[in-house]
């Protein structure tokens, strides 16, 4: 059952389909003597391109022949792991001291561990010595080399950790499988240079590297011609992509190409920094028919102050005339954000200024986090950190702002036709399906699951809070 060495392909993707291959065969064998199909199960923390990386690790997986589910209890269970905050960490290892006894019972269960908290020195140290039950442990950077690393758990029955410090190659053309049929993500860009002083993401994601466009043209038909009606375009901060290429390109120049490509009906993106969103980015929104009206531009502090500690290299009236420009293009956009409450020194009046910004530019809705010290980062040895308590008294003054706001401004559509991504049937009713607008509200509405994947216009009868209710429009 050992690959041979002069027979494994040394280019990649070749390498690794040569893997999938061989971890299929072995699975073939394990089914055969269990007299059962195996199964996976992955359980993904964190942001859009967490989901996306563990898209692709499903359709491995899949292409190796185990079944998806949604339980604990499965013979293959990966959690894809979140750093950003420490709540993160903290209930990845509840759920591994869970996974113990499951273990027991089932010992040739497979525990897998990977995504930006793997890429921590201290975690690796604290798996190795209190859950030495796990099986296989990657990191950010060689997802890419998930087959070959599970086939080297299956043959040798030793725990294995393979984490990279640096980003290697971008590797093209590896097989993925997606959530939804009709829209997926894509990344564009890897990893982040902007080291804002709270953030440990670019420590654990590397470097900023954008894909070539050719590529990121190349997988955009494939998707289409598969029958992907909206993309989203994933990057920490999607503004500066392709300023690392040769030849340089904008993100506004690469979201034209996307745009010219024939059956793509929505296109997104995720996240802009405020400090890189130009001018032609703003036109280039406007003027299209494809990209929605929707912009994810994290504040994260009202305070100038704060955010020169953050290291945002942005005003409070910075943001204000970004927003300003935006809503002058396009009276309709809608605009979402991340606040963080509680950074080290933010005094009272600090964090006036974020309530002054969430009154001024009425976001539609908000991620709220409350600062959370990460070891390694700047903020981390920044004198004044904020007490828990005065900082729980922050949050839900800021929560009950950012609501109340949120629901002024979703409403504003109420009683208009307009078009909706048709998602799922309704998880409480089933003789009703869900779908998003372009701004990405929800909206629940009687129809049938022949609607799923397609664009119907709908009216928005009523406004519950942050979704609405609506019927078809015959
Ligand atoms: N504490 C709290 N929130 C954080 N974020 C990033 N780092 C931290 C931290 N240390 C938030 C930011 C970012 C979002 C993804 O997570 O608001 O935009
Ligand atoms: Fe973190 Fe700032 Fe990079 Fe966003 S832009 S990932 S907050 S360092």
């Amino acid at each position: 059952m050992n690959a041979r060495s002069d027979m494994i392909p040394e280019s990649e993707p070749a390498r690794q389909y040569f893997y999938i291959e061989k971890c299929r065969q072995w699975l073939e064998k394990k089914k055969k003597e269990k007299g059962r199909d195996l199964t996976c199960g992955i359980f993904t923390f964190g942001c859009q391109m967490n989901f996306h990386d563990s898209e692709k690790i499903t359709a491995i997986l899949k292409q190796i022949g185990y079944v998806n589910t949604d339980s604990e209890e499965a013979d293959f269970v990966l959690y894809n792991t979140c750093t950003v905050r420490e709540n993160a960490n903290e209930r990845v290892y509840g759920r591994l001291g869970q996974l113990k006894a499951k273990k027991k019972k089932n010992p040739d269960s497979i525990i897998a561990l990977c995504g930006c908290m793997m890429q921590e020195e201290h975690v690796i140290d604290k798996i190795r010595e209190s859950y030495g039950y796990v099986d296989l442990i990657f990191g950010t950077h060689n997802i890419y080399k998930f087959a070959e690393l599970l086939y080297t758990r299956f043959v040798s029955e030793r725990q294995i950790i393979d984490i990279w410090k640096e980003a290697g190659e971008i590797v093209e053309d590896l097989p993925t499988q997606r959530k939804y049929t009709f829209k997926t993500g894509l990344n564009i860009m890897y990893g982040c240079n902007n080291f804002c002083s709270y953030c440990i993401v670019p420590y654990v994601r590397g470097r900023e590297r954008s894909r070539r466009p050719e590529d990121i043209i190349t997988e955009a038909k494939r998707l289409v011609s598969d029958g992907v009606k909206e993309i989203m375009l994933l990057g920490q901060n999607v503004n500066s992509y392709g300023k690392n290429l040769k030849p340089q390109i904008t993100f506004a120049e690469l979201l034209k190409r996307v745009e010219e490509i024939d059956g793509i009906e929505r296109i997104r993106f995720m996240t802009s920094h405020p400090k890189d969103l130009s001018d032609e980015l703003i036109r280039t929104m406007k003027e299209s028919e494809k990209i929605c009206r929707h912009i994810h531009l994290p504040l994260q502090s009202g305070s100038s102050d704060i955010l020169r500690k953050m290291n945002r290299h942005y005003t409070k009236e910075g943001y204000l005339t970004l927003i300003d420009k935006l809503r002058q293009a396009m009276p309709d956009i809608s605009i979402t954000t991340d606040i963080i409450v509680g950074f080290p020194g933010e005094t009272d009046d600090d964090f006036r200024e974020t309530i002054d910004v969430v009154r001024k530019v009425k976001f539609d809705s908000a991620f709220t986090f409350k600062y959370s010290k990460r070891t390694g980062t700047p903020a981390a040895a920044m004198d004044n950190q904020i007490s828990d308590e005065v900082m729980k008294k922050r949050f839900d003054e800021l929560l009950l702002a950012v609501q109340e706001e949120a629901y002024e401004r979703t409403k504003r559509f109420c009683g208009q036709v307009k078009p909706v991504l048709v998602e799922e049937i309704n998880a409480h009713d089933p003789d009703m399906v869900t779908g998003r607008l372009e701004n990405n509200t929800v909206v629940h509405f009687n129809g049938d699951k022949s609607l799923i994947g397609q664009i119907v216009d709908v009216k928005l009868s009523e406004c519950k809070g942050f979704y609405y209710i609506g019927e078809i429009n015959k």
